[in-house]
C-alpha cells in the first residue's frame, strides 16, 4: 500500500485548535504505573512541532478496551502525568472526550498549550465510528492530525470518522512508519529478506501472501514453522500444529518455488520435553522431532543457514520471534537472528511490531535496528498490504 499524505508541515496550524489522535495505549502494571512509555515518547515530535508553531493542542487516545463505559482503570491520567513530565508543563486531563468539560478546556487553550481528552473508548460510539460522535469530537478543533499509527487499522470515530469533518493530515510518527515500511515494500533496497515467526500460521497468512509477491527470500521460524514442516511430511512430535493450514502451507512452498522466492524452513530444532523454561531439551539431527518432544526454538544448523540468508541483504523485514524467547534456554535462535541483522553493514532493518519488538528489546538489540514499528496489528495489516482506514482518510499531497 503506497501512501502520500499531507503532514503537519503542509497545513497552517498557527493559532488553530488541533485535535491530535495519538496511540497512548501503553502497558501498565497492576497499580496503573506505565511500564513502557515508547508510544508516548514517539508522539512527542509531532506535539512539539505543533506547540512550537503556536497551535492549541488537543490530544486524544484510547487506552485498553473499556467496552464503551467509564472505568477508572482505563483513565488516561497516568499518560497526562507522563506527558507533563516530558513536555515540562502541565497537560491537563479533560474529564471526558466530548462533554462540557472537554469543550471548556479546549476553549480555554492558549497558543502553545496542550490538553489531553479522557479515553475516547469510554463512549461506545468511538468504536462504532458513529458520525455524530465524530462530529462532536471534530467540533472541538479546526484541524485533525492523526499520529496514532498503532491504531490506524481501526476505523473508529477518533481514528478515521473525524476526518470527514476537518482538514486531516498525519503527524511525524505516521509519516515515518509509512515512509520506512512503504519503501521497504514498494521500492526496497534488494535483496529483500522477510523473517516471519511467531506461533501461528493463521496469524501470518495475509503477510506471507503479500510478501511472496515482493521478497527475494522468506525465512520461517517460530511455532508456525512446524505446520510447514508437517506439510512437507516431516515428523514434528508434540510441536505446535495447525492441521487445517497444512494445504495452505504446501501451497505457499509451491508458490514460492514457482516465483523463484527462496523459502527457508528450519533444518533442526531445540526440542523440549514440555513447554517450560527449565524443560530438558535436545538439538535434533534434522527437521524431524521425536514423538515425545516439542520444538521450542530453531537449532544451530538452522541458525547457520538463516545467518547466510541474511548476509548481503539490502532490506530485512522481521515479524515474529524464532522461538520461545521468553524462556532463556529457547531465546538463542531469536537472539542469533537479531545479531546477524545488526552485524550486516548497510542493511535497512525493520522490526514490524508485536512480539518481535519485545524480543529485540529484551535481547538488547533495539537501538541497532533502522526502524522499530510502534504498531502491532497495524504493522501486520500494513505488511499484508491492507488499506489502513486511519491513514487512507487523510488528505493526499
Ligand atoms: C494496539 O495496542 O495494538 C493499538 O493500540 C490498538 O489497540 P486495540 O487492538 O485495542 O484496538
Amino acid at each position: 500500500m503506497k501512501y502520500d499524505k499531507k503532514s503537519v508541515e503542509d497545513i497552517d496550524v498557527h493559532g488553530k485548535k488541533v485535535l491530535v489522535r495519538c496511540d497512548f495505549n501503553v502497558p501498565q502494571d497492576e497499580t496503573g504505573k506505565i511500564t513502557n512509555d515508547k508510544r508516548i515518547v514517539a508522539s512527542i515530535p509531532t506535539i512539539r512541532y505543533l506547540l512550537d508553531h503556536h497551535a492549541k493542542v488537543i490530544l486524544c487516545s484510547h487506552l485498553g478496551r473499556p467496552k464503551g463505559k467509564f472505568d477508572l482503570k482505563y483513565s488516561l491520567k497516568p499518560v497526562a502525568e507522563s506527558l507533563s513530565k516530558i513536555l515540562g508543563f502541565t497537560v491537563k486531563l479533560a474529564p471526558d472526550a466530548i462533554g462540557e468539560g472537554a469543550k471548556n478546556l479546549a476553549e480555554s487553550l492558549r497558543e502553545g498549550e496542550a490538553i489531553l481528552l479522557e479515553n475516547v473508548r469510554f463512549y461506545p460510539e468511538e468504536e462504532a465510528n458513529d458520525p455524530e460522535f465524530a462530529k462532536k469530537l471534530a467540533s472541538l478543533a479546526d484541524i485533525y492530525v492523526n499520529d496514532a499509527f498503532g491504531t490506524s487499522h481501526r476505523a473508529h470515530a477518533s481514528t478515521a470518522g473525524v476526518a470527514a469533518f476537518l482538514p486531516a493530515v498525519c503527524g511525524y510518527l505516521i509519516q515515518k512508519e509509512i515512509t520506512v515500511m512503504g519503501s521497504a515494500l514498494e521500492n526496497p533496497k534488494r535483496p529483500l529478506v522477510a523473517i516471519l515467526g511467531g506461533a501461528k500460521v493463521s496469524d501470518k497468512i495475509g503477510v506471507i501472501n503479500n510478501l511472496l509477491e515482493k521478497c527475494d527470500t522468506i525465512i520461517i521460524g517460530g511455532g508456525m514453522g512446524y505446520t510447514f514442516l508437517k506439510a512437507l511430511g516431516k515428523e514434528i512430535g508434540k510441536s505446535l500444529l495447525e492441521a487445517d493450514k497444512l494445504d495452505y502451507a504446501r501451497d505457499m512452498v509451491k508458490k514460492a518455488s514457482e516465483k523463484g522466492v527462496k523459502f527457508l524452513l528450519p533444518k533442526d530444532s531445540l526440542a523440549a520435553d514440555s513447554f517450560a523454561a527449565d524443560s530438558p531439551f535436545i538439538a535434533t539431527e534434522d527437521e524431524n522431532i521425536p514423538a515425545d518432544k516439542m520444538g521450542l526454538d530453531i537449532g544451530p544448523k538452522t541458525i547457520e543457514a538463516y545467518r547466510n540468508a541474511i548476509k548481503g541483504a539490502g532490506t530485512v523485514i522481521w515479524n515474529g520471534p524464532m522461538g520461545v524467547f521468553e524462556f532463556d534456554a529457547f531465546s538463542m535462535g531469536t537472539s542469533a537472528i537479531a545479531e546477524a541483522i545488526v552485524n550486516e553493514k548497510g542493511v535497512i532493518s525493520i522490526i514490524g511490531g508485536g512480539d518481535s519488538v519485545s524480543a529485540v528489546k529484551k535481547l538488547g538489540y533495539s537501538d541497532r535496528m533502522t526502524h522499530i514499528s510502534t504498531g502491532g496489528g497495524a504493522s501486520l495489516e500494513f505488511l499484508e498490504g491492507i488499506e489502513l482506514p486511519g491513514i487512507a482518510c487523510l488528505l493526499d499531497k
